[in-house]
């Protein structure tokens, strides 16, 4: 059978955390392992762009750091193409096309772009960018320039995903059926919550463990997490269920384990410092293979390189395909 094509993707704004890998990473290592996957990851450049025009540094060195965070999870490159959104040119020249195909309004009223323009208000002031508006147009070319099938997605992207299918529809009503309208598929993995409580993990929340972090950081991470307010002495019965550390034993600790901790919280046996050393532990244990596997490439940038430049040739031959049905399809196609 044939595999269908995946294509998904990251802005690169900053280092990946524990909820990137609860939320989307493992999926991805788990969708690329299971062989019945062609699996694409754009590092999303051009979009990171969109709301960081002022800081392109910024956008520069994440882009590296985003592609070893994929790599020491174990994106396997031989597996998934890895490719930098920017250097697909047939993907802006297809988000030109496609701006005839999307209104002001339809774009105005996607949820997602909605709530980050209210939390954007700062950089944008008064009025948002052309740009910002419409890089749900800019997605749906990173998508169908592919020939994406199945897109993996938390529920905050499918909006995005949807205004694409729209697209998609309205260019093959209109210049023939030429594109793939692509699927979501939902991710189950739930959004995870931040150190301090927070609904979500982020870095301008001030609230994440990332990826990277060394031993020292993630154990200093954790002895800052939230636990119950209401336990002062160890003596003190505690609440698992409104405690941050046994929120995150759920994520890295052993059933066992995790049932053994709430117990003894719950009668008061255990303090909460020993059940955040041994959550640290765990996490550590679970982080320190991607640290060398990070460790490995950051000694070789020439290998990341590499990498990055035979996934976007890769990539990009499938773009110049789509590039030339499209054309084709919208009469563009002047000179055979
Ligand atoms: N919007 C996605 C995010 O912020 C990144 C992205 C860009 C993407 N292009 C994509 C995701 C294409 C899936 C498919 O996380």
């Amino acid at each position: 059978m044939k595999k269908k094509r995946i294509v998904t993707g990251d802005r690169p704004t900053g280092k990946l955390h524990i909820g990137h890998y609860f939320g989307s990473l493992k999926n991805r290592v788990k969708m690329q392992e299971s062989g019945e996957y062609e699996p694409y990851i754009l590092v999303a450049d051009v979009q990171a762009l969109t709301d960081n025009f002022n800081n392109p540094e910024k956008v520069r060195r994440n882009v590296r750091e985003v592609v070893m965070d994929y790599l020491s999870v174990g994106i396997d490159p031989e597996k998934t193409t890895i490719y930098i959104q920017s250097m697909i040119p047939e993907v802006a020249e297809l988000t030109v096309f496609y701006s005839n195909l999307v209104t002001i309004a339809r774009l105005e009223r996607n949820p997602t772009v909605k709530t980050e323009i209210a939390q954007k208000k700062e950089l944008f002031g008064e009025s948002v960018t052309y740009g910002f508006l419409g890089y749900p147009v800019s997605q749906a070319a990173d998508i169908t320039a592919l020939e994406g099938e199945v897109i993996p997605v938390g529920e905050d992207q499918l909006p995005l995903i949807e205004q694409c299918r729209d697209i998609v529809r309205k260019f093959n009503n209109i210049y023939g059926e030429i594109l793939i309208e692509p699927e979501a598929v939902l991710s189950k993995e739930k959004r995870i919550k931040g150190l301090d409580g927070n609904e979500k993990m982020g870095k301008s929340l001030g609230n994440a463990i990332y990826l990277s972090d060394i031993e020292e950081e993630v154990n200093k991470k954790v002895m800052s997490a939230v636990t119950d307010p209401n336990r002062i002495k160890k003596d003190d019965l505690g609440n698992p269920d409104i405690c941050m550390v046994s929120y995150y034993h759920n994520l890295f600790s052993t059933q066992e384990e995790c049932k053994k901790v709430c117990q003894e919280c719950r009668e008061g046996k255990r303090g909460c410092v020993a059940c955040k050393k041994q959550l640290a532990k765990n996490i550590n244990e679970t982080l320190e293979p991607m640290r060398q596997k990070r460790k490995y490439y950051e000694e070789r940038p020439e290998l990341v390189d590499e990498i990055l430049i035979k996934g976007t040739e890769k990539a990009r031959e499938t773009a110049k395909e789509t590039m030339k049905k499209v054309k084709q399809a919208m009469k563009l196609d002047y000179f055979k």
